[in-house]
């Protein structure tokens, strides 16, 4: 895709991984989440991410990737361990209920869903200044200002004034990704953004991704998309039983998977592709 410039360029554009403490942009350290005694999504999770990272996360359904977004976005509490982001603490599992402890660098991550979660009685603008008119304190002029801005970049500009039932599904997605990019967030979580698309529109949200990737914006996604994610990743993490069974550059775990665990996982999915 040849849109020169999508996005302003994010702010840890310049931040080497070397300028954040002992070089990781965030840190999972031993971080257990469980929903019950019995049901233990993350056992111990030890994972870490640089500022130029764009971590795929791959795994069985039910092993708990969606559940690694939501903790990262604040959503749910974890039971144990502690996870740093930009060197700084911000979460820690010890205190009882486990949520940010930092809100400026809450603030700094943006996700978006599998399912829209634009508000349909709102318009595109409306969705998209709501939150920096109300969390960040931007005035109604600035925000639309800005809204137009990434709208024009992403080709949504004419939907200024649509409602999300007036938009296609993969519309729908750039919009949430536009709303999210309004926050200027350094890290960027997908959650199987895609996986409701019809084909032809999952290609217009992928180009979108590429386009954050290629501006080096911090990345987390999910993705059952094997193609899109060794495309996409700096770094694929494979997850299942609550633990990363396996990690490393796509061309390595997707060619010559150390472990039988992902042999097989891949082996599996490969096959329905
Ligand atoms: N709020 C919740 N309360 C109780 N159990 C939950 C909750 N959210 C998720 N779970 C359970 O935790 C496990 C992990 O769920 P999660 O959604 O994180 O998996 P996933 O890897 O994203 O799966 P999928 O690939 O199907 O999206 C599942 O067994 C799920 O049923
Ligand atoms: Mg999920």
């Amino acid at each position: 895709m040849n849109t020169p410039y999508l996005v302003a360029a994010p702010p840890q554009a310049s931040l080497t991984p070397d300028s954040v403490e002992d070089g990781d942009f965030i840190q999972l350290r031993q971080v257990r989440k469980a929903y019950s005694e019995q049901l233990v999504v993350m056992d111990q999770m030890t994972l870490s991410m640089r500022a130029d990272d764009r971590l795929v996360i791959i795994g069985p359904s039910g092993s708990g990737k969606s559940s690694l977004l939501r903790v990262l976005m604040g959503l749910e509490s974890i039971q144990g361990g502690s996870i740093h982001f930009q060197g700084k603490p911000y979460i820690d599992g010890s205190r009882k209920h486990g949520k940010p402890l930092d809100e400026a660098l809450h603030k700094q991550i943006g996700m978006v869903f599998q399912h829209y979660t634009l508000f349909p009685h709102l318009s595109v603008l409306g969705n998209l200044i709501l939150a920096p008119v109300r969390v960040h304190g931007l005035s109604k002029a600035e925000a639309t200002e800005k809204a137009r801005a990434y709208l024009s970049r992403l080709g949504l500009e004419s939907k200024l004034h649509a409602y999300p039932s007036q938009l296609s599904g993969g519309q729908k997605q750039r919009v949430a990704i536009a709303r999210a990019l309004m926050l200027e967030p350094r890290l960027m979580l997908f959650d199987e953004v895609t996986s409701a698309l019809d084909p032809e529109m999952v290609t217009e949200v992928q180009n979108v991704m590429m386009q954050l990737a290629d501006q080096k914006m911090a990345m987390i996604i999910v993705t059952h998309d094997m193609h899109f994610a060794r495309h996409i990743a700096t770094r694929v993490v494979f997850c299942a039983n609550g633990k990363v069974v396996e990690q490393g550059p796509p061309q390595q775990l997707f060619t010559a998977p150390r472990e039988a665990r992902t042999r097989e996982f891949l082996e599996k999915v490969l096959h329905l592709d």
